[in-house]
């Protein structure tokens, strides 16, 4: 079968069933077409056929046979091409995983419709997922092509396409003063990476923390992701992990020491170079200066003689106020190879012989294989074998349509577990009856049971959260080979130290013999903080001795999950006749996890703070901001409910409560100027204001909604106020809390994994839905300047939302929510 992919005319051998989009990456080895969903729900394999967008995991390659078809991969080999351009003008890619299919999208768009309207943009791409919440940014940056208003971007005709490491040019590194950077005899400045990027942007800001005191521009730094080491470990957890928002408050002095370090062994090397005394010695751009004689060498020829040097045990680092790249907003580096379709996630992971597996899992938590019948399975084309393995069944083909193919194919029966099986209801009534008993009091101030006794008002109400998935667009993934020395991993994990562990654990190889190597990760969220698809990996690997890619389908990814733990909270608060609040008593019931980050910041006399560790059997695991999006929710609800029980205006009432917290009032502050707070709103819009602090940051937020007559809530606009220290790039602390909001608004909204049967009833898209372009709102990110040191970003964003939302909602209807996803019906 012959078809024209990218301008080329290529003959296709495969059965006419196969979806074009498993022809594109497992037989073209075009990547940047990738697999969201596999149903046509997300868009992340949009290509164009015969130049109009489709599909391609629905499209048979029967139905495209003698078509023209083009990637992204053919899209910006076009390059200039003004879309690719204006991407990357407004820095629009977060994890980048589903942009090929957001600009595939929008490029017919503009070829039929040179100006768009919003309207016209929002119809477009309404079907085009993303995660990330990169919505508003895809919006400005199609404006911005249509005026043509873009530059050039030649990096874009040679993307990086990974941060893989680059062996010639560690082949000429002469000098590595520590283990984050090296200089090779040419002058080029590699910086080690040693946490993931999941779009956060940590490449740009750990390398931006090296160049600043290297004094070397970005534009002279490569990176790569390092490898798993316990010189790497994450100095808040003690291993390699990227988790808690700690990157750049955990990297802060680390890397901008290894940058002073190199810095003033290179200018001890230029010194002793010229016969001058190193303190008339200056770098600069990536050389060393001596101005009196007016003399300079670069980097590169210096790094030999510096290698001889000893590394000086101490370094003064550069000021705020001498700052050139901290704190002023770099374009992030590895954003070109996002748009250019050329990142390497772990799902475009290729290696010779390599085979590709899928696992049939248990459809219930706690259930075991009791019995195989693999006939129909083993009879596709390409089944290598298919036998049980920890956790399930796995299925090994030489790609991966012939292994989905045989996992619907495949009969297994399961066993287990014995008893009543787990359902929602059940939990629900666990968790309610534990918030009725004592639980451990983990703060407590004066006498709250008498301040609630004598108090002339008196709140007693619950709240209660779903189990969350995290949905990222890149299903959970795995690369594994064992071989006879030893076994590489190539993963997209948030957990080197972990992976590192969980492969020697299955393979019985000492730690040393597993060598991680960090694939661009396509959504994080916490979910890849688990390393249960690692093991699996590696285990498959071991039994065939070859290159094996663990890959998870979308319902595998939504009915497997290490899922956000449900939270249940039992609210008693009370206020004077003149309104003033005299008592808050907070019982809180979850597992640890939903435990965590609690913030109460109110000056209350009568406080206490009751937890109530509670399990569930639903496996759980970190999700974005932990607990501080549970307990945000329930802390920023009821102070509300509180400030309008006590005839107060909400956000007043938080200020009168703030005297000694100057940092939440100073976002609640900005953010309520930037909203215009003091200004009345159109008639059918409400706001709705929540703040709080968690990772290291204070965020405050307002948002502003409507509520239609069917019950559906709209967000239209939310005003952000972020005091995070020093922001080191603010364009990504903006990015961030843009899609922090998103991320946060869809579990308002939208979410919740409904556990039945021992199992989870949700599969895919279609009903654990994401938000949609059409429902994101405006954004608005405002900044406060700090000479602090950087607290976190990634996270701190998503806590507020919720329960701005949710206040917003009791504007418009006077009902309150206690309870997510808001729902409409409650609401009409
Ligand atoms: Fe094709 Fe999701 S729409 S992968």
């Amino acid at each position: 079968m012959w078809l024209t992919v990218n301008g080329r005319r290529r003959r296709i051998a495969g059965d006419p069933g196969t979806p074009l989009l498993w022809i594109l990456r497992d037989q073209l080895g075009l990547k940047g077409t990738k697999y969201g969903c596999g149903t046509g729900v997300c868009g992340a394999c949009t290509v164009h056929l015969d130049g109009k967008p489709i599909r391609s995991c629905v499209v048979p390659l029967k139905d495209v046979e003698e078509k023209s078809v083009t990637t992204i991969e053919g899209l910006a080999a076009a390059s200039p091409h003004r879309l690719l351009d204006a991407w990357i003008d407004e820095q629009v890619p977060q994890c980048g995983y589903c942009q090929p299919g957001m600009i595939m999208t929008a490029a017919p768009l503009l070829s039929g419709n040179a100006t768009p309207t919003d309207a016209e943009i929002t119809a477009a791409l309404n079907g085009v997922l993303c995660r990330c919440g990169t919505y508003q940014r895809v919006r400005k940056a199609i404006h911005r092509a249509a005026a043509g208003s873009t530059r050039e971007h030649p990096e874009l005709a040679h993307p990086r396409a990974s941060l893989r490491p680059d062996e010639a040019s560690a082949a000429k590194t002469v000098f590595q003063p520590s283990p984050w950077v090296r200089i090779d005899a040419d002058g080029v400045v590699t910086v080690l990476i040693d946490r993931t990027e999941m779009g956060q942007g940590v490449v740009t800001s750990l390398a931006t923390l090296v160049a600043e005191e290297l004094e070397v521009d970005l534009a002279q730094v490569r990176t790569e992701f390092a490898p798993a080491a316990t010189v790497y470990a994450n100095p808040f957890f003690g291993v390699q992990v990227t988790g808690g928002s700690t990157s750049v408050s955990g990297s802060w002095g680390q890397l901008r020491k290894a940058g002073a370090v190199a810095r003033e062994m290179l200018i001890a090397a230029a010194a002793a170079t010229w016969g001058v005394p190193a303190g008339e010695c200056r770098a600069e751009h990536g050389t060393v200066v001596h101005r009196a004689s007016n003399r300079r060498l670069d980097y590169g020829s210096l790094s030999a003689r510096a290698a001889t040097l000893k590394p000086p045990r101490r370094v003064a680092l550069k000021e705020p106020g001498s700052f050139r790249l901290i704190g002023h907003s770099q374009p992030r580096l590895e954003i070109p190879a996002h748009v250019a379709g050329a990142t390497v996630f772990g799902t475009d992971l290729a290696l010779p012989d390599m085979l590709v597996a899928v696992v049939k899992r248990p459809p219930r938590f706690e259930a075991a294989v009791k019995g195989i019948d693999a006939a129909r399975a083993k009879a596709v084309r390409g089944v290598r074998d298919i036998f049980r393995i920890e956790g399930g069944v796995a299925i090994v083909a030489d790609d991966a349509w012939a292994a989905f193919q045989a996992h619907d194919l495949l009969d297994v029966s399961w066993t287990g577990p014995t008893g009543k099986a787990l359902d929602q209801g059940m939990i629900r009534a666990q968790f309610q009856a534990a918030a009725r008993r004592k639980g451990r009091v983990e703060l407590e101030r004066g006498d709250v049971d008498a301040a609630l006794k004598r108090a002339h008002t008196l709140l007693e109400v619950e709240y209660e959260m779903p189990f969350l998935a995290h949905a990222a667009l890149e299903p959970v993934n795995c690369t594994a080979y064992v071989h006879s020395g030893g076994c590489d991993v190539w993963v997209p994990t948030q957990a080197q130290t972990a992976t590192q562990e969980e492969a020697a654990r299955a393979t019985g190889l000492p730690k040393k013999a597993v060598r991680v190597h960090t694939t661009f990760v396509g959504g994080g969220f916490g979910r890849k903080l688990d390393t249960d698809f690692v093991g699996q990996a590696v285990a498959i690997s071991k039994r065939l001795r070859r290159p094996v890619q663990l890959l998870w389908s979308r319902e595998d990814d939504v009915r497997h999950d290490r899922y956000r733990p449900a939270h249940y909270a039992r609210m008693r608060g009370g206020l004077d006749a003149d309104g003033g609040l005299i008592g808050w008593h907070q019982r809180l019931v979850g597992p640890p996890l939903a435990l965590d980050c609690i913030d109460v910041p109110y000056e209350i006399r009568n406080f206490r703070d009751e937890r109530i560790q509670k399990e569930s059997r639903v496996p759980t695991g970190a999700w974005r901001s932990v607990g501080a999006g549970q307990n945000a929710f329930v802390i920023e609800s009821f102070v509300d409910e509180l400030a309008h029980a006590a005839g107060a205006d909400p956000l007043l009432f938080r200020l009168g409560l703030l005297k000694r917290a100057p940092r939440h009032r100073g976002v609640l502050e900005l953010a309520a100027e930037k909203a215009g707070w003091a200004k009345p709103l159109a008639d059918d819009r409400y706001r709705g204001v929540a703040v709080y602090f968690s990772f290291g940051s204070w965020v405050a937020e307002i948002a502003e909604i409507s509520i239609d007559e069917s019950g559906a809530v709209r967000a239209h606009r939310v005003v952000c106020a972020v005091d995070c220290g020093i922001a080191v790039n603010p364009d990504t602390v903006a990015a961030q809390v843009e899609g922090a909001v998103a991320f946060g608004l869809t579990a308002a909204l939208k979410s919740a994994v409904t556990v039945e049967g021992g199992g989870v009833l949700e599969s895919g898209f279609r009903d654990y839905p994401l938000l949609a372009y059409s429902e994101m709102p405006e954004v608005e990110v405002h900044i406060v300047k700090s000479a602090e040191a950087p607290g976190g970003i990634g996270e701190p964003g998503v806590p507020p939302i919720a329960p701005a939302v949710g206040n917003a909602v009791f504007a418009a209807t006077g009902r309150r929510i206690r309870r997510l996803p808001i729902r409409a019906d409650d609401l009409r």
